[in-house]
């Protein structure tokens, strides 16, 4: 849904693309961990309270997942030991820029539904926004039906907290590139409708890659858009340490501004 007064709750998705080599074991580019952690301070900062911040996994996350064995149900395991590590660095990161930053686990604040959809559950994330205070999430494994540990990438994350604030939330998915490239152009707006020719023009996702790329994101945001969210792609690097437009109206942000929006059908433009 467009949120014509800004979204009541904003979720900022940095894309691992943006801090870590992916192709390499628990890289981290510190600096970029620092300039991040700093536009998230800001938008914090804005609207205390209002604000999510999701960690890509980069190369911990994907490292973790990339190589499982199927007949044991409990592989996924160490990706949550590697998530906590991130998110705590990410902690660390926003409580040196001045804020009051969380880390949340995902499995310990959300479960799967039938359908393979993780919901959220309990007043954690709500009591630490009420209180002024940044979650820190990232993706995770949850138990699945039958206690197999099921990969939830960080794309799937914001969804969840959509039920946060229904028809009023924002997914700003921040990555390397300015949105959904078709060729050199960026296709500037995708409801599920219309996504069909955008995913023909995806590449396939990297070897190393275990979320498929964007076109893992792109999937991810669809269904977040048919759950009601307004979703962005953005270039990380267009994201400036104060960009107070991430919390603003869709129609006041700069109009040269490269990205791909993705929203509901019907949302008028
Ligand atoms: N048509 C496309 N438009 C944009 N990106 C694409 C396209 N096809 C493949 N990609 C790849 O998807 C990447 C972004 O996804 P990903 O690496 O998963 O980012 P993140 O780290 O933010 O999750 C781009 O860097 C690009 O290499
Ligand atoms: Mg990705």
């Amino acid at each position: 849904m467009p949120t014509p007064d800004g979204p009541r709750l904003l979720v900022l998705k940095i894309g691992g693309s943006l801090f870590s080599d992916k192709r390499r074991d628990r890289h981290l580019d510190g600096a970029a961990v620092r300039h991040y952690a700093r536009v998230a301070a800001a938008l914090h900062r804005t609207a205390p309270g209002r604000v999510v911040l999701v960690s890509g996994g980069g190369s911990y996350g994907h490292g973790a997942v990339r190589d499982l064995d199927p007949a044991d149900p409990f592989a996924a395991l160490p990706l949550t030991g590697v998530n906590a590590e991130l998110r705590w660095v990410w902690t660390e990161a926003l409580r040196e820029a001045g804020v009051p930053a969380f880390p949340v686990q995902f499995a310990a604040t959300a479960v799967l539904g039938a359908d393979g959809t993780p919901a959220l559950c309990g007043e954690a994330v709500p009591r630490l926004l009420a209180t002024g205070i940044l979650p820190v999430l990232s993706g995770d494994c949850l138990p699945g039906h039958g206690g197999r540990l099921v990969v939830v990438g960080s794309d799937l994350v914001p969804g969840a907290l959509i039920a946060l604030a229904p028809r009023a939330t924002r997914i700003v998915m921040l990555t390397d590139v300015d949105g959904v490239m078709d060729g050199p152009a960026v296709v500037p707006r995708l409801t599920p409708a219309t996504a069909g020719s955008a995913l023909g023009v995806l590449r396939e996702a990297p070897r190393w890659d275990t979320t498929g790329s964007m076109v893992g994101k792109l999937k991810a945001l669809l269904g977040h858009a048919g759950d009601g969210a307004e979703c962005v792609i953005l270039n990380g690097a267009r994201a400036e340490a104060a960009a107070p437009f991430l919390l603003e109206p869709l129609s006041r942000w700069p109009e040269a501004l490269p990205r791909t929006t993705v929203v509901a059908d019907g949302v008028p433009a």
